[in-house]
Order: structure tokens, then C-alpha cells, then sequence
């Protein structure tokens, strides 16, 4: 844009108490062409301050003096148009005094900058009247008041709270370095990343979409929207028949809900139990009797379990008890179980003795989504999940929910004795307002992107690699003759019994994350779970979302055996006691040398959403 056919006077103002002390003349400008002066605290004070043709700068860290003053300011300016003026604090009190000034705000590269343009014919003599000297302090207070808000508001995490972008910093290098197998866990990619750290943050949008408290939401609406109809069509569910709320917080919420929403305190829920591979949410007691979850705090929960020989659920056992007990709902879905889940004879059980069959699939909904396990979808009724594991979506929960006509069994059956499910309104409803407030709209936002994700063949051709990677896994720990839970795997985790090899689930899962290797232990059928575990869980979905294939995983097996080895060495010379045991993992040579080389072997592979 060509200025030079405007004559006025004009000053670009950033900050405006921070002015150049230079004393150098400035040229008068023969056109109007704005202007922009570095502040001389960025320049090296020989250098002449005349103005130049306004332009973008590059961004800079600001130097302490700046930061404590409160600017966030990359770049201090201040631009003449048409005016020769001594640059400096007299010139800025001089523009301040100009009670008639316009003033514009904008912003450059993310910085707040505001533009005053003096009224044409007036000059500065006018400030000479005590009263309008009074309000030009005014406005300069109420000035630096504004700026010092949108100074701190603009800051980058790296000046705004140096503490937490350092720690941030080294959890970065503490993902990128090491092995990455607990099976709950993944990485998310870089757009997922963008949705979460934006500004949708910033809405409140209780409600469903079209149906707010507050206004403002026609954006959100479209978003939460899309959202939906992109979870249906990654789970393959006809809209007619299945209906989604995306807004549970986590999937410890959204099972909440789906209790809130179709049972009374106090009733029956049947899931399994806790060392057994179920989950707490589904209902837990300790060996003591202490309710330990919601779930079980707030309904009467009665477990079934695998059996103990085969790790296999106990079919016919569940039948029995859940004849005699009479839950509202039957749970299926786990959080360390590594085979596929017998839906067919769950919702027989369910059907005899009048259930509403909830699959909680939070470990296996990616595997779900690509079709490389057994869908929950074509035997019950609602599904909850997790939407940050095997999926690999942002940190939160969701439900789906049958819609439309009852099959004529389940009509004379289930509480209600309803043709039609009434399921929406009620888990909606249980969503908000009976257990939550706003929806996290950033996660919502970041859902839809890792949905849209999920529908793809390179999510399927993932999928299979992370069921392909836990089969090589599972295979090269059964060649060293280690003893898998079920003897294998038909999802992306293995259930690692150490106990033949004296080994406790704590102390190793402690050697493994010296030697920067996370996984978690877990307890083991027929262990004293609670106390001491008896196994690890492994998962892949993290390390192949970062590039791994089979052999990585057989490489990854010899990393884990190495950790085995130590854990018995140390075992044996300090103890099982974790006091003790600790004590022989200080200076321990062999975990350092495991370290370094897993430190070299993750390196290798991309990590997805950010660089180090
Ligand atoms: C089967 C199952 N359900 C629910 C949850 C809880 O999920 P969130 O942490 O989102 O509450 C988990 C988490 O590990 C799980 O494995």
C-alpha cells in the first residue's frame, strides 16, 4: 500500500512509557508512509533511530528489564508520519497531552499495538490547560492499565511461566527418549494437539447443540455437531439406530452417566472385577469390603472373574451369579484383557435376566473402529469409551446409545417394558445437568479431527499394526518362556504373569522406568492383587503410533527380558521389599547401560504432534 499520498500526522505507539532515548535527530518524512522506530533498547544506541517504512518484525525474546516492566514486547515502536520530533519520553508525554488523539488498536504478529492519529490543525500548545493536562494523565493511566493486560495476555508460554515451560520441556524429552508401553496410552497428532491449546477453550456451552444456556454458540454448535456425525460413521452406526454424546469429560464419567441415566441409587450393576482386568468405574470393593468408586459407592456392584487356570472369562460362572443377582446392568469391557470379548453370550445373559448390556470398550475402541476385532455394537445396547487410547483422539469420554425400536424380546424384559429405547434424553441428561457443567469444547473440537482420523485406511493399516506389533511382542516373550496371561493376545496388549519368576509387578515396573521404559503392573487372577500385583501390562498403540513394526517390538522384548534379569539380580541380593529394593537400584550399572540404549533406540523414531 502506497501512503505517500496522505499527509497527516500519525504516531504508532507500542507501549508507549517505553520510548528511545536517543537524541538524534530524526528526518522530516517527506511523505506520509508510516513509519516504525525501534525502540533503542533493541538497537545498538549508535545506530541512528530515523524512521523507516512500516514493516513486520521479527519477533524477539525480550530482555529482562522489559519483562519486569510487564511488556511482552518482541518489538517496542513508535512511528512518525509527516512530523519531525525528537524520539523520547518528552515526545510520547507530548502525543499523551493530545487529548483529542484518535486512537486505533490492532495488532502486529500477536502483539498489541495501538495507533493514534492527531487531529489535523491541532497542535500541542492546547495541552497547556492544567484540566486537559489532568485527564491526559488520566488517559495515559487508563493506557497503560489496557496494555498492561494484553502485554501479559499475548506472552508465550516460554515468558509467561518460564517454571512450567521448563518442566514441559523435559516431559517432551522424557516421551521422545523412552519406550512407550503402557496400553492405555498413545500420541496424539499435531492437529489433535492445535484444536486442544485453542481458543474454544474459551466458551461455556452448556446444552446440547441448538438447545444452550448461554448464546453465542452457533460455532460450537457445528463443531459438536460434526463431531457425532463423524463418531457414528467411525463406528459404522447407522443414525437411525445410534445416537452419541461426545461431552463426558472421561470415560470414569461417562459410565457414570450411563448409571445416572438408567438406574436408580442403590441398584444392581454387574462388571468385572478389578483384578480380574475390569475396571473401577464398573464397581469395585477392596478384599476389605471398602467401596472404592462411584460405581460402587453409589449402586451395589457384584463382580464376575476369569478363571484362574485359563485367564478366559468365566462364562458360565457369570451366568449363575448374574441369574441370582439380577443386575440393572451387565458390564462387559476391561481394562487388561487380552482377548476378544464373547459379546453373543453376554447379551444372553443380559436378555435372561433383563439387563441393559453396557460394553465399556475405552482399551479396544480403535480396534473397534477398524474392524480388526469384534464389534460390541451389534449385540448391546449402549457403548461407552475412552477416546485417548487405542483410538488416539484428546483426553475425554463418550457414550452411544441405542435409538428407535426395541427388539420385541428386550421390550418384555428390560425395566420399563418400553417398545422404543429411551436412552437419549436420559443419558443427555445425566451428562448435563445431572453430573457435569460446560463441555470441554477444545476437546470436542480435537475429537472430531481424531474421528475424521479414525475413518481413513492409514487409521485401519495403524490398527493392524498395533494388533500385528502385541502378536511379535506376545511371541518373542513366550520363545524365552514367559508366561502370557491366556497365553497371548488378540488385541494391543499382553498380560505378563512374573510371578514364576519370583518377580513382584512393583519392583519391576520400577527397574523398567529407570531404564525409561513406562508400563504398569498389574494384578495377576489369584494374586493378592491390591498388595502386591503379580504382572505387567504391555501395550503397542504408542510406540506404533510412533513407527514401530515387529522387529522394533522384538527389540523392545530384549529390553524388557534385560529389565527381568536385573530385577531378579537385585531381588536376590536386597529383597523383595520395596525399601530395600530400592536401595540396590542406586548407581546400578546394568540399568544404566539398558538406558542408554533404549535412550538410542526411541530416539530413532519420529515423535508425532511436536519435535524436540
Ligand atoms: C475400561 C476402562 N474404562 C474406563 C476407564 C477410565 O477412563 P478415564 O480415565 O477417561 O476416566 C479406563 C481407564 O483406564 C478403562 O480402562
Amino acid at each position: 500500500m502506497d501512503h505517500s499520498q496522505f499527509q497527516s500526522n500519525l504516531t504508532l505507539g507500542f507501549n508507549s512509557h517505553i520510548t528511545s532515548s536517543s537524541s538524534s535527530p530524526r528526518k522530516p518524512i517527506a511523505d506520509d508512509s508510516i513509519s516504525l522506530q525501534i525502540n533503542s533498547s533493541f538497537r545498538d544506541s549508535s545506530n541512528s533511530t530515523s524512521p523507516f517504512p512500516l514493516q513486520l518484525l521479527e519477533q524477539q525474546c525480550p530482555n529482562d528489564d522489559q519483562l519486569e516492566s510487564g511488556t511482552n514486547a518482541a518489538v517496542v515502536v513508535s512511528a512518525t508520519l509527516g512530523q519531525e520530533k525528537e524520539e523520547g519520553v518528552e515526545e510520547n508525554e507530548e502525543h499523551l497531552e493530545n487529548e483529542e488523539d484518535e486512537e486505533e488498536e490492532f495488532s502486529i504478529l500477536g502483539h498489541p499495538m495501538c495507533l493514534k492519529r492527531r487531529k489535523t490543525g491541532e497542535t500541542s500548545s492546547c495541552s497547556s490547560s492544567t484540566s486537559s493536562s489532568k485527564r491526559v494523565m488520566k488517559d495515559h493511566e487508563l493506557e497503560m492499565r489496557k496494555s498492561a493486560v494484553r502485554a501479559w495476555s499475548n506472552q508465550p508460554l516460554c515468558v509467561a511461566d518460564p517454571d512450567i515451560h521448563e518442566i514441559m520441556e523435559k516431559e517432551k524429552q522424557r516421551q521422545c527418549k523412552g519406550i512407550e508401553l503402557i496400553a492405555s496410552e498413545n500420541f496424539v497428532c499435531r492437529a489433535v494437539m492445535e484444536a486442544l491449546g485453542s481458543h474454544l477453550t474459551n466458551k461455556y456451552s452448556e446444552g446440547m447443540p441448538g438447545a444452550r444456556y448461554y448464546c453465542g454458540n452457533q460455532y460450537i454448535d457445528e463443531i459438536e455437531l460434526l463431531c457425532c456425525k463423524r463418531a457414528l460413521e467411525a463406528f459404522h452406526l447407522d443414525s437411525d439406530k445410534w445416537g452419541v454424546n461426545v461431552q463426558p469429560y472421561s470415560c470414569t464419567s461417562a459410565n457414570f452417566a450411563v448409571y445416572t441415566a438408567l438406574i436408580h441409587p442403590g441398584d444392581r450393576i454387574m462388571g468385572l472385577d478389578t483384578p480380574s482386568g475390569g475396571h473401577l468405574s464398573h464397581g469395585y470393593y477392596t478384599p476389605n469390603g471398602k467401596k472404592v468408586s462411584g460405581a460402587s459407592i453409589f449402586f451395589e456392584s457384584l463382580p464376575y472373574k476369569v478363571n484362574p487356570q485359563t485367564g478366559y472369562i468365566d462364562f458360565d460362572k457369570l451366568e449363575e451369579r448374574a441369574n441370582d443377582f439380577r443386575p440393572k446392568i451387565l458390564i462387559c469391557g476391561g481394562s487388561s484383557y487380552p482377548r476378544e470379548w464373547d459379546y453373543a453370550r453376554f447379551r444372553k445373559i443380559a436378555d435372561k435376566c433383563g439387563a441393559v448390556l453396557l460394553c465399556d470398550m475405552a482399551h479396544i475402541s480403535g480396534l473397534v473402529a477398524a474392524k480388526v476385532c469384534v464389534s460390541p455394537f451389534d449385540y448391546c445396547d449402549v457403548v461407552t469409551s475412552t477416546t485417548h487410547k487405542s483410538l488416539r483422539g484428546p483426553r475425554g469420554g463418550i457414550v452411544f446409545y441405542r435409538k428407535g425400536l426395541k427388539p420385541k424380546k428386550r421390550s418384555q424384559t428390560q425395566a420399563g417394558y418400553n417398545d422404543q429405547y429411551d436412552f437419549e434424553e436420559k443419558i443427555n441428561f445425566a451428562v448435563f445437568p445431572s453430573l457435569q457443567g460446560g463441555p470441554h469444547n477444545n476437546h470436542i473440537a480435537a475429537l472430531a479431527i481424531a474421528l475424521k482420523q479414525v475413518a481413513t485406511p492409514d487409521y485401519q493399516a495403524y490398527m493392524q499394526q498395533v494388533k500385528k506389533n502385541a502378536q511379535a511382542l506376545a511371541s518373542a516373550l513366550l520363545r524365552k518362556k514367559c508366561r502370557l496371561v491366556t497365553g497371548g493376545t488378540d488385541n494391543h496388549l499382553v498380560l505378563w504373569d512374573l510371578r514364576n519368576l519370583g518377580l513382584t509387578g512393583k519392583n519391576y515396573e520400577k527397574v523398567c522406568e529407570m531404564c525409561n521404559i513406562t508400563l504398569n503392573k498389574s494384578a495377576i487372577f489369584g494374586d493378592n492383587g491390591a498388595i502386591s500385583p503379580g504382572g505387567v501390562r504391555i501395550g503397542t498403540p504408542a510406540m506404533t503410533s510412533r513407527g514401530c513394526l515387529e522387529a522394533d517390538f522384538e527389540t523392545m522384548a530384549d529390553f524388557l527380558l534385560k529389565a527381568a534379569q536385573i530385577t531378579c539380580i537385585v531381588q536376590r541380593e536386597h529383597g523383595k521389599l520395596q525399601k530395600d529394593f530400592l536401595k540396590g537400584l542406586q548407581d546400578n550399572k546394568d540399568i544404566v547401560e539398558v538406558r542408554n540404549r533404549v535412550e538410542a533406540f526411541a530416539s530413532q523414531f519420529a515423535m508425532p504432534g511436536f519435535d524436540i
